[in-house]
């Protein structure tokens, strides 16, 4: 964040101001690690090993001296919003991609997955009678934890896929070697995609009345003949805003938050900022951040990180979680009880959530301190099709969607959102679904590089299932 880094840009001595890394001009009182720098001491799971320390080093500091990519009062807002949430003020709706990658940023991919979002918001926003949290896996969601750290294919064992952000998919040696300049092409890719997430929400693309339009396609096809009732009512809902003549803003513009998995801790670091008005730190990387199931180690880096930084933060919680798991968990990182900090997003797999949730309700209660619960009903129920495909089936994931609803109601205490894996175009990853995608058909078009996403359509049919559930229960 130095501005005097950036003056001297072109000359000889650049990279040594770049390297005489920025914090350690502002933090002399700890001599030269920021405050937020103490995971560097605990163990880090999932990290890239990059074989080159110097220029991880040079990225990391031309990183610190980029302008933020997200700013602390929206970060503040959606904080705001995510207690909203856990109250039953609002719903929170993630969608995007398991891993974005840098080739398919492109200004059509990104204008369908937001579109995708948009729509699936204006039948929810229906059905919940409540406002929508819109919040993307995009614009930062470019690294991967992998269970293993090589691939072998043909007897040949290469490094994993980690991501765009880490190294590149090709399966050659040179492509799987961590490169840290990738980092600096994560920062450029996030912020071209925010800009025109940006100019999406606020220029007259994301209207209520344009968007519901879109839907209408959708129901027109005889496929869903299901939710015609919903749709229709829907449609009398807007006519009658349209004839009334209402013309808010609010119709207009939308807030559409960016997340993604904090697991790059090198970049996530490089990226937070103090912010001048509160001297808190905010991680600018994105508005919304969590940890995975596989780095949410309690004395771990991931969680010492996000510890110091005041986003609002998701914790993945995988079927094994137990009470007392997840009560550290809040002392760690909502101690106070802050509401909107923390959200919990559960991805237990249907057959288990009815089991598993319950019991982290009902302690969840007792604790006290508040907490958004969200559902991750793809992960859990990641299948291997008899085409070979790695994939999941559409009822098995609206199952566990049922469960979390289900639990919640049992419990009393309020289901507030809902994550899953999406894109807005007609790829084939997903089994299921009213056009009954078949595994032969799982060939056609399957393009994901990491884990199976639903389609535009199925997105568009789970947030209709999901609006009935929210309008008059599982
Ligand atoms: N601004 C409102 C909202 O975000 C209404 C709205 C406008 C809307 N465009 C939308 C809602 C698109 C969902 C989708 O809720
Ligand atoms: C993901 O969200 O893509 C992911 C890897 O999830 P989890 O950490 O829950 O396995
Ligand atoms: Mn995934």
């Amino acid at each position: 964040m130095s501005p005097s880094s950036h003056r001297g840009r072109g000359a000889q001595g650049d990279h040594e101001l770049w390297r005489r890394a920025p914090e350690r001009l502002h933090f002399p009182e700890t001599g030269g690690e920021a405050p937020w720098d103490t995971w560097r001491s605990r163990p880090a799971a999932q990290q890239p090993d990059y074989p080159d320390p110097a220029a991880l080093r040079e990225v990391t500091a031309r990183l610190r001296s980029c302008p933020p990519l997200v700013f602390a009062g929206e970060v503040d807002d959606l904080r705001a919003l995510m207690g909203a949430a856990s109250r039953g003020e609002a719903f929170v709706l993630t969608g995007g991609d398991c891993a974005e990658t840098f080739a398919e940023s492109t200004a059509d991919h990104l204008r369908l997955k937001i579109q995708t979002i948009l729509q699936m918001a204006v039948v929810l926003t229906y059905g919940a009678s409540l406002p929508i949290v819109k919040m993307g896996r995009i614009a930062g969601q470019y690294a991967k934890p992998r269970s293993n750290d090589v691939e072998t294919r043909d007897g040949v064992t290469l490094p994993s896929y980690r991501g765009d952000a880490v190294n590149s998919f090709e399966f050659t040696p040179r492509a799987r070697i961590p490169d840290p300049t990738r980092l600096m092409d994560t920062y450029h890719h996030a912020s071209s995609t925010l800009n025109l997430i940006r100019a999406f929400t606020k220029g007259g693309y994301a209207d209520l009345r344009l968007v519901h339009h879109w839907n209408r396609g959708f129901t027109a096809n005889p496929a869903y003949a299901r939710y015609e009732s919903l749709a229709e009512e829907i449609h009398r809902a807007v006519k009658f805003i349209e004839a009334a003549g209402v013309d808010f803003d609010s119709l207009r513009d939308v807030d559409l938050y960016s997340s993604h998995e904090a697991l790059l801790l090198e970049y996530e670091s490089a990226m937070t900022r103090i912010d001048s008005r509160t001297g808190l730190a905010y991680d600018c990387s994105g508005h919304f951040l969590w940890v995975g199931e596989r780095t949410r180690d309690l004395d771990g880096a991931h969680i010492e990180l996000l510890a110091r930084v005041h986003n609002p933060i998701g914790v993945k919680l995988g079927p094994t979680t137990s009470a007392d798991e997840m009560r550290g968990i809040i002392d760690r990182l909502n101690p106070e009880g802050d509401p909107g900090r923390l959200t919990f997003i559960t991805r237990m797999g249907a057959e288990r959530i009815r089991r598993v949730l319950p019991g982290l309700l009902e302690a969840s209660k007792a604790d006290g301190r508040p907490v958004t619960w969200m559902t991750d009903p793809m992960h859990g129920n990641t299948i291997t099709s008899s085409t070979g495909y790695k994939t999941r089936s559409f009822d098995t994931i609206m199952d566990e969607v049922r469960g979390f609803f289900e639990a919640h109601q049992d419990a009393g205490t309020v289901p507030g959102g809902i994550h899953v894996e999406l894109t807005g175009d007609d790829v084939t990853e997903v089994i299921g679904g009213s056009e009954n995608l078949d595994d032969a058909a799982l060939g056609s078009r399957y393009e994901t590089l990491v884990d199976p996403r639903l389609n535009h359509q199925q997105s568009l049919e789970m947030a209709f299932q999901v609006a009935q559930y929210l309008a008059t229960g599982a």
